[in-house]
């Protein structure tokens, strides 16, 4: 059978006995497989560095020359927020979860494209109608039905993957194995994704039937924000960070009651912030970040060498720094929950979260396996890497000191702080997804049949 005819065959779901199938088509499935993983990526890149931070850093200037948040439509920063976080991090997670499923029947090519799809049109979307209120009653409800059913679409696909599985003994049932904790973060993020969805789609619908706008009231928006970071963002990058940074920093293994409690915490964190109850869910996620800390031994001696080949040999201090936000930003949860007035510690805190911990954390370990998993080499350029990890820490430490200190009126000059924070960030933002770019575009394929010198040679 030629070979697209496999891969469409498989696509059908017909059934194709696997001597059949040829080491080329394999090699097919998985170059499919980087391809659409490759375009997850890049549409995650512009939504991060256009309708994201491009918006965000023109809501900060606003904010900054008015002195405070009220002249600023809240359907603009949400309309920023949902950018970043579904079409940014959201689409990320989408791409790396669907290429890290076995790739056999539907799964191939059609769910994840149909997927691809409805979720990068509701995202893009929501952000129009966010920001040019045209026919919002309208495309509102849409995007939140869209991005619904792309999200109903992975989990299904997901959940038709099998558990590993080992038989003990001749004759015994089959015995199903504890599932690892990295895996069990990585499944609470992905209901907490499905879960902020389905709030996001209700919502959609309340406000197209009764509001005057595309925006979350306060009250309910301060809890959708706990879902968020600490339902979605928080999880998935925790269960990553026990996947990978072991291997990458030469750690020793993650200690598993303390990551199993720090889930927990976390868990009663969330359902305690989604039920109003602020001080409460400020504590509990305060213990649960230094719990978690502590669990992946970040800042202990490492036992081996860092694995810095191919990315620049700063890796294993940027792949630590964002843990280091991740408890600033659940310790500003706390001074928040009891001191803030005018939204600026809340501000500091969940900049903390996003850019320090997330996006950081994002722009450290991305250079290391995006290319990888795209079916590229290695990084464009680990220059770049260093500039673009410098620029947003240094941007992220000015914006989350000063963003209290003037919008709770304790030190004027910090409004002027706040816009060489935004440009600092802007331009890592840029750098980033710059060199990402130059990676898919110019980067040297990771198949070997794609690189003739090396093929001849190995022949
Ligand atoms: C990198 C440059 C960024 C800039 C300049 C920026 C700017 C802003 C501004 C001005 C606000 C308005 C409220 C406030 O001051 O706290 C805001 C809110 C927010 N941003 Fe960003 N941001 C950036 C990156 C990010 C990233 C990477 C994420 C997520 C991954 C994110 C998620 C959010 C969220 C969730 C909110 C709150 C929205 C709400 O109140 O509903 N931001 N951002």
């Amino acid at each position: 059978m030629v070979l697209e005819e496999q891969i469409h065959a498989a696509d059908r779901g017909n059934t194709i006995a696997p001597d059949t199938i040829s080491v080329e088509a394999i090699t097919a499935r998985e170059r499919l497989k980087s391809r659409m993983l490759r375009a997850w990526i890049l549409a995650g890149l512009f939504f991060m560095a256009l309708p994201g931070t491009l918006l965000g850093f023109s809501n900060l200037l606003a904010i900054s020359t008015h002195h405070g948040l009220g002249a600023l439509s809240p359907a603009w920063i949400q309309g920023h927020a949902h950018a970043q976080v579904y079409g940014w991090i959201g689409s990320f997670v989408l791409g790396i979860g669907f290429y890290s499923q076995p790739s056999h029947g539907k799964s191939v090519l059609r769910v994840p494209l149909s997927c691809f799809i409805l979720w990068v049109t509701g995202v893009a979307t929501r952000w129009y109608a966010n920001i040019y209120s045209w026919h919002w009653q309208v495309l509102v409800p849409l995007s939140a039905t869209f991005e619904l059913i792309a999200i109903l679409l992975f989990v299904s696909a997901a959940s038709g993957h099998k558990l590993p599985e080992s038989v003990r003994g001749t004759g015994a049932k089959p015995k199903r194995e504890p599932m690892e904790l990295w895996m069990v973060s990585v499944l609470i993020s992905t209901a907490g994704l499905a879960a902020l969805v389905l709030f996001n789609f209700v919502e959609c619908l309340r406000l197209a039937a009764t509001a005057v706008s595309p925006a979350r009231p306060h009250g309910l928006d301060q809890r959708y924000l706990v879902l968020l970071g600490w339902g979605f963002l928080a999880p998935v990058v925790w269960g990553f960070s026990a996947r990978w940074l072991p291997a990458f920093l030469g750690m020793a293994k993650p200690r598993q009651r303390p990551f199993a409690l720090a889930l927990i915490l976390d868990l009663c964190g969330v359902l305690a912030g989604v039920a109003g109850w602020v001080m409460g869910a400020a504590v509990l996620l305060v213990l649960s970040a230094g719990t978690v800390t502590f669990a992946l031994r970040i800042f202990e001696l490492p036992i081996g060498k860092a694995k810095t080949q191919g990315v620049h040999p700063s890796f294993p201090f940027f792949a630590r720094i964002p843990y280091l936000w991740l408890v600033i930003a659940a310790g500003m949860g706390v001074w928040a929950a009891f001191a803030d007035h005018q939204g600026g510690i809340w501000g500091g805190s969940r900049h903390a979260l996003t850019v320090g911990f997330a996006a950081s954390m994002v722009f450290a370990i991305g250079p290391r396996i995006l290319p990888h998993f795209g079916g590229i080499y290695r990084v464009f350029s680990t220059r770049l890497m260093f500039a673009c990890l410098l620029l947003l820490q240094t941007g992220c430490f000015l914006r989350v000191t000063s963003e209290p200190l003037a919008y709770e009126g304790l030190a004027s000059f910090a409004w002027k702080v706040l816009p060489v924070s935004g440009m600092l960030e802007l331009g890592g933002v840029l750098l980033f997804a710059a060199n990402m770019v130059l990676t898919f575009a110019f980067g040297q394929s990771a198949f070997a049949a794609d690189r003739p010198v090396e093929a001849a040679a190995a022949a």
